[in-house]
């Protein structure tokens, strides 16, 4: 399958970098998860859950017949480990008919590509504490990602096929500023493109930034990348604009590729293939 193979040289990198045992926390502080001293909020009408779930840009429910089964404190204890992550439970037999939950379940609502995966079956009864945090760290995707080990394998399970890196160091003083502007930007695009911050900072996102064959000198820059034929630009910035990030986008859309860029990358003495 083309879409599947084509994905092969981002698969490449992600392996390559390994997993590392600790994962760098969120953007930004978002204000959307609940009070973690409170546990879960509870979900007890349709009306209720729409508006929790459309309100926070991560979502997790808890959806029990049973509350006595053992994943249901493995579940509370996620509230305090993921607090920028909206976090409810029912048991309310009309909220679990709107979701067609039929089996205890845990599911992730994501605003920025509208999907929801679910966990169910027999072994989420059981399922331990690590197995739950590694499914909610890999898939909590936002409006714009840091990109790590764990978003990392997050960014194959979207059926958004472009994404746009800003490659920044998280460090620099022009950071907050840009990363505002960038956010701003992503809220064009969502659906569309999918937002990921990559911190130049981190040695081990050095794979990432020569992947893209930018030199240190560039960053900060964009890289955008889709997966479905690996097509890809870069376009090194010393402001992000709103502007900026939209020109470049459309341009890609369009099929346009920065000339420049690539003229500059074919004059290189090494030759691939
Ligand atoms: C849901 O859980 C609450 C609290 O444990 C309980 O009082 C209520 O009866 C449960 N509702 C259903 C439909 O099981
Ligand atoms: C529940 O299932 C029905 C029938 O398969 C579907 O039309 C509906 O969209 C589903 N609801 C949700 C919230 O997924």
């Amino acid at each position: 399958m083309e879409g599947a193979c084509s994905r092969c040289l981002l698969l490449l990198f992600l392996l390559t970098r390994g997993l590392a045992p600790e994962v760098a926390g969120e953007v930004e502080e978002s204000s959307d998860g609940p009070d973690a001293s409170q546990g879960p909020v509870w979900l007890t009408d349709v009306p209720a859950a729409v508006e929790f779930i459309s309100a926070a840009e991560v979502a997790i429910i808890g959806f029990f017949q049973d509350l006595e089964i053992p994943v249901v404190s493995v579940f509370y204890s996620m509230v305090q480990k993921f607090q920028d992550v909206s976090f409810g439970i029912s048991n309310d037999s009309e909220v679990l008919a709107h979701y067609n939950i039929t089996k205890n379940s845990i599911s992730l609502f994501r605003l920025v590509d509208n999907e929801q995966l679910k966990l169910e079956g027999e072994d989420i009864e059981n399922m331990e504490a690590t197995k739950l945090s590694r499914f909610i760290e890999t898939n909590s995707l936002r409006l714009v990602t840091e990109y790590n080990p764990m978003t990392g394998f997050g960014l194959f399970n979207t059926l958004i096929e472009i994404h746009l890196l800003l490659v920044i160091n998280k460090a620099s003083p022009e950071y907050a500023e840009n990363m505002h502007r960038y956010r701003e930007a992503a809220r064009l695009f969502q659906r569309k493109i999918l937002f990921i911050l990559v911190d130049s900072g981190i040695k081990e996102n050095g794979k990432v930034i020569s992947f893209f064959k930018l030199k240190e000198s560039q960053l900060p820059a964009l890289a955008i990348y889709r997966t479905l034929d690996d097509q890809w630009d870069t376009l090194p910035i010393s402001e992000v604009t709103v502007e900026h990030v939209q020109n470049f986008c459309d341009g890609f859309l369009e099929g346009k590729l920065l000339r420049e860029n690539h003229k500059a990358e074919e004059m290189t003495p090494k030759v691939e293939l």
